[in-house]
Formats: C-alpha cells, sequence, structure tokens
C-alpha cells in the first residue's frame, strides 16, 4: 500500500508531515507514490493566510473525481486549519468524499483514525482542542537529508494580535531537555550534517517549567555534541531575545551565524497594535547587540504589510526599518484576517490596491538589499552543505551558513558533504560558483 502527503505551511508542518510519514509506515503503508497512485492520500494543511486555505481547498477539491473511481481510496485531511473553529464541519459539508478529519494534537492516533474509518461509511472527525504531552512516539520518515528538524516546543503563548497560531496550535508546551539531546545525538550519529531546533518562539523554550533548562542553555548543550554538524533554530521572537542567546552563538563555530527575527513592522504604533510587545528602537539595539559581539551575523525577517490602520507614513516607517537593520533577506506578507483574532475584529482594513502597492515596494527594497549583499560575494570561498540535486539547472545545490543558496556542477553525488564554493556569479538569494573536486 502507497501513500501520498501534501504539506502547506511552515517546517512545523513539514516535519510533521515526516511523522504522518512515519505513523503511515506503521500502519502498512510500506512506501511513498504520486498521488494517482497513492492508497492515502493525506492533506496536512497551513491556516495562517487566506490563501494558504485556499490554496488546500483548491487541492482537496480536484480530488473528487479520483476518489469516486478509485474504490479503497482514503483521504485524510489534517494540520492547522482542521483545528480552526468550526472548520472541520466546513471541510465536511463541502467535501463530504473526505474520510479522517484529523488535528494538530492527533498525529499519533491516526493509524486508529484509519482503522476506525475503514469499519465504517462516516467521515471519523477526531479533534482535540489540547495536548499535554510532548513526546509521541513516532519514528519519523524524514526526507530531508542531510537537514533534520528536531521540536524542542509546541505551541505559542503570544497572542500577536493578527495570527492565528496560538489558537490552533494551543499554548507552549516544552519538551524536556534531556529528550531533545537525545534526539539530537541520534541525529548526528546517523549522519544528519544540520540540526534545526523547531518551535514558534523558541526563545521562550521552558516557560512552562518543562524543559529543565532555558533555550540558550539548551542550545549550548546540544552545540557540544561532538561531530561536524550544523545548528540552527526557528523561530526567535525579539521580546525574548537575550544577551545569553548571543553569547551562546558567539561561543559555538557549530551554531549558524544567522537569525530569524520577525520586526513584522517598522511602526511603533502598528507594533504596539499587533501585541508584539517591542518596538522599534528595541529591536535595533538587538541587532546592534548581535554584531556588535557577532561582526558577520546575517539577520532575516518576516514582514507585514497594511495591518489595519496602517498609513503610507507608517508603511514608510517599514520601508527604513529595512534599510537601517541591513537584513539579507525578508518574507513579505500582506495583512490577511483570521477568523478569531484581535485584529480581524479591528476597523480600517487598507483598500487592496494600497496592499498591492506597498508589497510590490517593499519586495523591491528587499530584493534590492539581498541583490548587494549576494554580489559581495563575488570571488569569495563559502562552504556549503550540500543537501539537492536541481535537475532542471543539472546543479548540485547547498546553503551557506547564512542561509544562502550555492549552486555547482559536479561529477558525483555530493549530497551530505560540506563543499568549499568560489563564487563566480550571484543572482538574487542565490550563488553560483565552482568546487575542488
Ligand atoms: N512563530 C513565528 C512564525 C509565525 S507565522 C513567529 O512568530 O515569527 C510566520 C509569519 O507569518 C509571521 O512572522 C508573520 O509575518 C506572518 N503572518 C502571521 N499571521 C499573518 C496574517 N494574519 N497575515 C499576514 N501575515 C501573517
Ligand atoms: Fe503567531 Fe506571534 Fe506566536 Fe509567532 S509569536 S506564532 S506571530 S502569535
Ligand atoms: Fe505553521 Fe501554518 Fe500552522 S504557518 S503552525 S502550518 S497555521
Amino acid at each position: 500500500m502507497k501513500y501520498h502527503i501534501v504539506t502547506y505551511g511552515c517546517q512545523m508542518n513539514l516535519h510533521e508531515s515526516e511523522k504522518i510519514a512515519g505513523v503511515l509506515k506503521e500502519a502498512g503503508y510500506t512506501e511513498e507514490a504520486p498521488l494517482e497512485e497513492a492508497d492515502i492520500i493525506v492533506f496536512n494543511t497551513c491556516c495562517i493566510r487566506e490563501n494558504a486555505e485556499n490554496h488546500a481547498f483548491g487541492n482537496i477539491g480536484a480530488l473528487k473525481k479520483l476518489k469516486r473511481e478509485k474504490k479503497g481510496l482514503l483521504i485524510a485531511v489534517g494540520g492547522c486549519m482542521v483545528q480552526e473553529a468550526g472548520k472541520a464541519a466546513v471541510l465536511k459539508q463541502k467535501f463530504p468524499f473526505i474520510d479522517i478529519l484529523f488535528g494538530t494534537h492527533e498525529l499519533a492516533d491516526l493509524r486508529s483514525l484509519i482503522e476506525r474509518k475503514r469499519a465504517q461509511r462516516k467521515t471519523v472527525i477526531s479533534v482535540r482542542e489540547a495536548r499535554a504531552e510532548t513526546e509521541d512516539g513516532i519514528t519519523p520518515v524524514r526526507t530531508s537529508y542531510p537537514n533534520a528538524w528536531v521540536n524542542i516546543m509546541y505551541g505559542c503563548n503570544n497572542f500577536c494580535s493578527y495570527c492565528i497560531v496560538p489558537y490552533v496550535r494551543g499554548r507552549e508546551r516544552s519538551r524536556r531537555a534531556e529528550d531533545v539531546l537525545r534526539e539530537v545525538e541520534g541525529l548526528v550519529k546517523e549522519g544528519y550534517r544540520e540540526i534545526t531546533l523547531l518551535g514558534q518562539n523558541v526563545n521562550s523554550y521552558n516557560s512552562d517549567g518543562k524543559g529543565g533548562m532555558s533555550f540558550p542553555e539548551l542550545l549550548d548543550r546540544c552545540a557540544s555534541v561532538e561531530g561536524k554538524f550544523r545548528l540552527r533554530f526557528m523561530t526567535s521572537h525579539p521580546k525574548d531575545f537575550s544577551e545569553e542567546l548571543v553569547a551562546v552563538m558567539k561561543k559555538h563555530k557549530k551554531i549558524c551565524k544567522h537569525l530569524h527575527l520577525p520586526v513584522q513592522a517598522g511602526s511603533n504604533r502598528i507594533l504596539s497594535l499587533m501585541n508584539r510587545r517591542y518596538t522599534r528602537e528595541k529591536y535595533l539595539d538587538e541587532l546592534a547587540l548581535l554584531r556588535r559581539e557577532i561582526p558577520d551575523c546575517e539577520v532575516t525577517t518576516d514582514l507585514i504589510v497594511s495591518f489595519p490602520t496602517e498609513t503610507e507614513e507608517e508603511f514608510g516607517e517599514t520601508l527604513s526599518l529595512v534599510r537601517e537593520a541591513d537584513f539579507s533577506s525578508a518574507f513579505t506578507f500582506i495583512y490577511s484576517p483570521r477568523t478569531g483574532t484581535k485584529a480581524a475584529e479591528m476597523e480600517g482594513r487598507i483598500d487592496a490596491a494600497v496592499s498591492k502597492d506597498r508589497i510590490t515596494r517593499l519586495i523591491a527594497l528587499v530584493n534590492e538589499k539581498t541583490r548587494e549583499k549576494s554580489a559581495a560575494y563575488i570571488g569569495k570561498t563559502i562552504e556549503i552543505l550540500c543537501e539537492d540535486y536541481d535537475e532542471k539547472k543539472g546543479m548540485y545545490l547547498g546553503r551557506d551558513e547564512y542561509g544562502r543558496m550555492g549552486y555547482f556542477r559536479s561529477e558525483r553525488d555530493r549530497i551530505g558533504e560540506f563543499v568549499d564554493l568560489t563564487v563566480t556569479d550571484a543572482n538574487g538569494i542565490s550563488l553560483y560558483g565552482v568546487c575542488a573536486d
């Protein structure tokens, strides 16, 4: 029996799809296959913005015919969208052919849900509000060698006013540090070369006291694991940024000199309405501290334009912040109202045409910065961890510790190797180069 998983959303979801694959293997599905050949198709959904939802709606809807024609095909839909208030019912009504709807706390139960579905005609729905345990006992089927994701915590307590994550992922729950460490050690022994510690807000690790140590301490311990590997972590919240974190990053060569520190907006009024709990000045002070201690550290960020009531002048403050902060790249989003969040109730929605204009200007500025920084790499040699082969380009690719993509040709398989790449050309965030064979 074969499976196919379609994933939307963040790294958290990508890793959870690896866990879903692990559960499916236990349930007797032996291999991954293209959609048309699969005996079970699982959608792991995201609801962070409206377009993420529309995407999933479109793809699930497109399966109606296949489901009718292929006897025994199971369709399961899980992930954050199913966890939204009332959404499971909407999905069931819109797509009666869905066999199983399961929430974000039900990954380990998927096997029993499949069994339940085999015994009944009705759609099986299982969505829990919360989950206290942090160990799921699942052995994930990892698909991103030489990179591996490790959850250090689940959920989020921050309630940024635009964000749906705290509603669909529940409150913060930290894994015990010893469980995290054991997993990291195991992965390094297995030959994984890059470990990314995952949490919605890793700096508040242990807010529930369950971890047993602070995030900087955990990072220190993980970076002390023997072996040649890189360590990354995502995501940091500026309100919990600390000197201790910078000190640990400085102490270990294994920790990538890259910080993803979402700022969202440049205006203090908007930051306050977003409930981000820091100011533009505090954010810039944090970057100054980071760069004083680790001068070549690269910073990336997330930015939202057109939060309700954002004026042209306030948007201009986001542009000026991008200039001042010297980001090496940024993810840019148009604000998307999410039912149930505070911001969705606010007046002063920004007109779509204005939003389009703002995001276009922001992207142009971000790209200009990225290009400038990439061009400065030409002639330099960087160490990249080769992670894939691009069939179209006929080139291997990997990232340097700053997160920049480097492409090169090679006669032999280089995946999993650290490669010294002499950069000859740059295009956006991508670098092209040659390596000694
Ligand atoms: N926990 C992480 C990631 C959250 S989701 C963090 O706090 O940084 C990733 C990004 O999506 C956010 O940083 C934010 O920029 C964006 N985002 C979240 N909700 C959004 C919404 N309703 N509209 C537009 N962008 C949103
Ligand atoms: Fe959402 Fe804010 Fe939590 Fe990030 S920190 S997941 S943006 S509520
Ligand atoms: Fe991630 Fe989307 Fe859920 S960004 S946590 S998959 S809402």
